[in-house]
Parts: C-alpha cells; structure tokens; sequence
C-alpha cells in the first residue's frame, strides 16, 4: 500500500447527463472526436455514484462488483472491468483495493435517457477523488481536467458532465483554450438568457435503442458526408459561442434544431441506414414549430440518439411552455411521461470516508 493510502473508505459524486446542442458523432483513436461538441449540464437528472475501497494487496487485477441500484449488474460489471482495467499503467493503485461501485439514476431506467454521460462522469469523479487519496493532491482545475479526460475513455458525452453549464469538447478553430482530451467550461461570458434555461424531456419511447452510439459513430468512418459534417459542426460551434455570448435566440434555434435533424439525418444516410425517430416524435416537433410561429414563444428541441424530444426554452416562458406541453403534447408521450429539467451547475461530491 503506498505511503498515504487508506486502507478503505467510500468516496461518493452526484454528476448530471448532458443535452448536446452541437453533436459528437463520429470518433476516432482512442476515443477522440472528429469534431468538436457542446452542450448543456443538465439539474436533475443526475447519476448518483459510490466507490467503496478495501485494501486486498498488490497483485495485477482489478477486483470489482459493480451494483446498478443496489443489485449486481454483470453486464456493466464487465464494461466497467475493461474500462478499469485499461486505466491500470496510470492508476496503479486501482488494483490495490476491493472496489464496489454503486449506482444509480434519478431518471426512469425505461425512459430512454442515455445514461453513460452522467454514469461515467460520476465514476470518473470517484477515481479522482481516490487518486487523491492515494498518490497526490492536486487543484481543483487539474482534477477536473483529469475527471473529464478520464470520463471521455468511458464514454466520449461523459467528458462534457464534469461541469455545470455550459461546456465544449474539443478543439475550436480560433480558440486556444479548449481540447481533444477533455471538455472545458465555455470561457466566454453567457449572455442572461441563457444562463436559466429549461429542458423539458418528452419521454416518446423508454425502449433500448436498435442501433448503439458506439456502432452509429463507426458508420461515420465509411460516411460519404463525414467530412462535410465535421467542417459544419466547427462552424456550428464557433458560431454558438457568439450566439451564448450575444443572446441571439433565432440563430440559436436555427442551429440547435438543425444539429438536431442533421444528427438523424446522418444515421438514415449512413451504410446500413436506420431509423429512431417515430412518428411521435415528428409530430412534437411539428407542434413545436406551429407554436412557436403562432404564439411568438421562442421554444425549440433538439434530439439525442433516440426518439425523445428535448424542448428547450427560456425561463421566462415557463408558464406557458408547460401549459403548452400539459395541452398538446403530453398526448403523444409514452405513459405522459415527460421530465422537467434545467441547466445544471455541474457535478457534486457527496460523500467522502
Ligand atoms: C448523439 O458519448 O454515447 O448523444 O463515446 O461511444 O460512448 P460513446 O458515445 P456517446 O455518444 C453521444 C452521441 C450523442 C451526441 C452528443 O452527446 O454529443
């Protein structure tokens, strides 16, 4: 056991999933994006992780149970086995320890929401918090910077939640600041406008996905408009950054649906093409439209990989946005379901023994 090690403890991280307004889709190397993302943390749906440690001795494996809401899971157990395994050269001491990981989620498991962003963000915290424990202290930049690296070769939507607000990940013509390996809070100023904004999730379909995230991004690899949409997705951004900093509400929208659409347009263009949109959820986003056009309200939506709609709007329209969900659109969700979120001020340590 090294010098300033325990010899067990429970070290615990809240840490929220993300919306993307501009998308990571397509990947390369170890787990880098073809273009850069950025999104908004979200306030409430959240992944609670704990990482329990009990020192056993110093051989070479990792020695895990991995819990999802109090059972044990073996699918994730593996998943997250691998994903340890693999960070072993640099995180010697994760082999010197009994981990039990336990997790859960504040949203639905059947509501569809992709849960890896906030999953591998909380578990990523946790290994922080240990690498603390056992080798160093560092600042609070450098740990967050290392929490997100380390998010990303979990999941690549996961290096965005280590903050609240609103992050990018990756390199952005023009801006020095931001990185490949690892998500940055946006360094411009938000304009008020946006620094409140709402995300009501409409919950369209909680069903498993057909086609995975990690089998959508290699179809970007042969896809004939792969470089087309990388180079449009840096001009998204770079113009988004202006657009937060200025509060321009139209070419918000415009940009936000657009990524929106060009993301399923991209999975039904790719070799085999797919679908996961529904009906519903086409027709939410033709209501969004109407209403927006009828009513003067500035309300738009953006999708994720799957077929909900993630209505976002300004906090002066609350009232009437959720009178406008309550009306006309509940009707078109699974169950009525839908979840009333909000940008988020980032992850939370909960626990440490
Ligand atoms: C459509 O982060 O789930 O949500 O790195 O393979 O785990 P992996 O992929 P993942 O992809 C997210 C794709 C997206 C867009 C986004 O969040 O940027």
């Amino acid at each position: 056991m090294s010098q300033n090690s325990k010899e067990k403890g429970k070290i615990s991280w809240q840490s929220p999933s993300n919306i993307a307004l501009i998308k990571y889709w397509g990947k390369h190397g170890n787990q880098l994006s073809c273009n850069p993302s950025l999104s908004m943390s979200l306030n409430s749906s959240v992944t609670i992780t704990s990482l329990s440690y009990n020192y056993k001795d110093k051989d070479k494996n990792i020695d895990l149970e991995f819990l999802f809401d109090g059972k044990r899971t073996p699918l994730f157990e593996k998943r997250i086995g691998n994903y340890l395994n693999n960070l072993l050269k640099e995180y010697p001491f994760l082999a010197e320890y009994h981990l039990i990981i336990d997790s859960s989620n504040t949203f639905p498991h059947s509501s569809g929401i992709a849960s890896s962003a906030s999953a591998f963000s909380a578990l990523a915290l946790c290994i922080m918090s240990l690498k603390k424990i056992c080798l160093r202290d560092m600042d609070q930049k450098e740990f967050f910077q290392e929490a997100s690296n380390l998010a990303r070769l979990g999941s690549g939507s996961a290096s965005r939640s280590v903050y609240g607000g609103y992050t990018i990940w990756g390199k952005v013509e023009g801006a020095r600041s931001y990185s490949d390996e690892y998500a940055c809070p946006l360094k411009s100023a938000i304009h008020p406008v946006f620094q409140t904004f709402y995300d009501a999730i409409l919950i369209v379909s909680g069903e498993n996905k057909k086609v995975g995230s990690s089998a959508g991004h290699s179809l970007m690899e042969k896809h004939p408009y792969a470089k087309s949409r990388y180079q449009q997705a840096m001009n998204h951004t770079m113009e988004m950054l202006h657009v937060l900093e200025t509060g321009d509400l139209d070419r918000f929208i415009k940009i936000v649906e657009n990524e929106a659409l060009t993301l399923h347009g991209l999975m039904m263009s790719s070799d085999p093409g797919y679908i996961l949109i529904k009906s519903e959820t086409i027709e939410i986003i033709e209501r969004i439209r109407k209403y927006r056009q009828t009513q003067k309200i500035p309300v738009t939506f953006t999708l994720d990989a799957g077929p909900n709609v993630h209505i976002l709007y300004p906090e002066s329209y609350r009232k009437e946005v959720i009178k406008f969900i309550e009306d006309e659109l509940v009707e078109l969700c699974d169950e009525g379901q839908w979840i009333d979120d909000s940008i988020g001020r980032g992850p939370q340590m909960l626990n440490i023994q």
